[in-house]
């Protein structure tokens, strides 16, 4: 089983850094392969807690080697305070592998993020302001900086020079800030080149190589299926593709080179930022969940919103990452309720739609339908097989199943490694 891809079927947080780290010790390498610093993963080890953004959560696991892909946004003044702080704390990180052909994040994408958002007013995305759409807006634009520019001064100035000359007038003219300096930013970039430089490898080549000499590879998505640029929530989502697809385009491995995508599955369902959201809850059950479930952003802050686990998404994730499993997670914090709500369908001006409605406007109005399904109080953070679980929870955790359109292969019964439930290896 060489190329395994884990991600998130939600609106990202489902846990997907505690599912790597988990594999992490039986695979050889973790690769991001999108996104950037606006992830956020909490990764539990013993009495340890660590809080992983850019980094692979593949850095903790001693035998496995992390990678960054092309396809990821690389904040560097970001990258080496994360890997300075873990090396604060013993982890070694010198096997960081990080592609020539990223591109890199500079104060002028974090600071046009932070305008936009502002005077979008009302209509903001809710970013976390971390500069990812501006610096995907310039890749596609190709006004951006990679990596590898930093190793030749003359083309980064210039490259600087490009990118800013458009950016500085509407900075100026229209959103009246101050223009940003050429050669300050050119400054702070070569700056970092020199401590970068060992890390900074041909990543297309070694991930290919490996997969062809047998090694595990896990690619591992940030954020999820609805924050998908292309199939997500749209203008509500993230700048780049979490779905399985971006495995591929973000790290240059072929598709016949992919064995198995693995969804990481909430529970329930909880989203950050703006956007439509059905089965969002703004009761006493809606903060309960945010309590249990500790749903606080691990980048921002911000209070995330919960809701009902929303079967109609779980369905859409299945099918346009082509699901092999999926990994429930957070079966723990849904203990005590008496009934769960699940949502099976929505309603839509009046009708009945099983599958997530491709017009935005029909999201927008879509009513979740609720089944009930009966609840458990036992405690189930020490179940190590399915049997362990309350006749109640297997039968949650079986319905789910079968309205999701994929096996569930394992459960998270609490945020530590050894709290999970495994069914099916995934490495088998
Ligand atoms: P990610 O962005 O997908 O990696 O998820 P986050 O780390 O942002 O949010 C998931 C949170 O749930 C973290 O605090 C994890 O430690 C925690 N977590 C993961 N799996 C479980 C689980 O099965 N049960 C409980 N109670 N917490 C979990
Ligand atoms: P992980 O990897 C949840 C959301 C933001 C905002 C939208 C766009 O921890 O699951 P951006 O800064 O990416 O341009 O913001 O996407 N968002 C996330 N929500 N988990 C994440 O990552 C997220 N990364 C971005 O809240 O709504
Ligand atoms: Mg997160």
């Amino acid at each position: 089983m060489p190329a395994l891809v884990l991600l998130g079927a939600q609106w990202g947080d489902e846990g997907k850094g505690k599912a790597t780290d988990l594999l992490g010790g039986s695979v050889d390498y973790v690769v991001r392969y999108q996104g950037g610093n606006n992830a956020g993963h909490t990764v539990v080890v013993g009495d340890q807690k660590y809080a992983l953004h850019l980094l692979p959560s593949g850095i903790l696991s001693p035998g496995c080697t992390p990678v960054i892909g092309n396809g990821v946004v690389v904040d560097p003044a970001v990258l080496l305070s994360e890997l300075s702080g873990l090396n604060e704390r013993g982890v070694d990180t010198s096997k960081l592998l990080l592609s020539g052909n990223a591109h890199l994040i500079t104060p002028y994408h974090t600071t046009v993020d932070k305008v936009t958002e502002r005077f979008l007013g009302k209509r903001k995305i809710g970013t976390t302001g971390r500069g990812i759409g501006p610096t995907y807006a310039d890749k596609i634009n190709r006004v951006g900086i990679r990596v590898q520019d930093l190793y030749d001064e003359s083309i980064l100035t210039q490259k600087v020079e490009a990118a800013l000359d458009f950016k500085n007038q509407i900075l100026a003219k229209l959103y009246n800030r101050r223009a940003i300096d050429v050669a300050q930013i050119v400054d702070e970039m070569l700056g970092y080149a020199e401590q970068i430089k060992p890390f900074v490898a041909d990543t297309t080549l070694i991930l290919n190589n490996a997969i062809d000499e047998g090694k595990v590879v896990l690619f591992e998505g940030g954020q999820g299926t609805l924050l998908d640029v292309d199939h997500g929530t749209y203008p509500f989502v993230t700048s780049s593709n979490p779905t399985a697809g971006g495995a591929c385009t973000g790290t240059g491995v072929g598709p016949t080179k992919i064995n198995r995508v693995i969804g990481i599955l909430k529970a329930y369902t909880t989203r950050v930022g703006a956007g439509p959201f059905p089965t969002e809850l703004f009761d006493k059950d809606g903060e309960a969940l945010r309590t249990i479930g500790g749903e606080r952003g691990v980048t921002t802050g911000r209070d995330r919103r919960c809701g009902w686990f929303d079967a109609v998404i779980a369905r859409y994730a299945t099918r346009v990452n082509g699901l092999t499993d999926f990994f429930l997670t957070k079966l723990d914090v849904l203990t005590g309720w008496e009934q769960i709500p699940v949502c099976v369908a929505y309603e839509i001006d009046g009708k009945r739609v099983e599958e997530l409605p491709y017009s935005q406007s029909d999201f927008h109005h879509a009513k979740p339908v609720y089944e009930m399904l009966p609840g458990w109080s036992e405690d189930i953070s020490k179940a190590k097989t399915f049997s362990d679980l309350p006749k109640n929870a297997q039968a949650y955790v079986k319905a789910l199943e079968e309205m999701s359109g994929a096996p569930i292969s394992a459960i998270g019964v609490g945020p530590g490694r050894d709290e999970t439930i495994e069914i099916n290896s995934f490495l088998s």
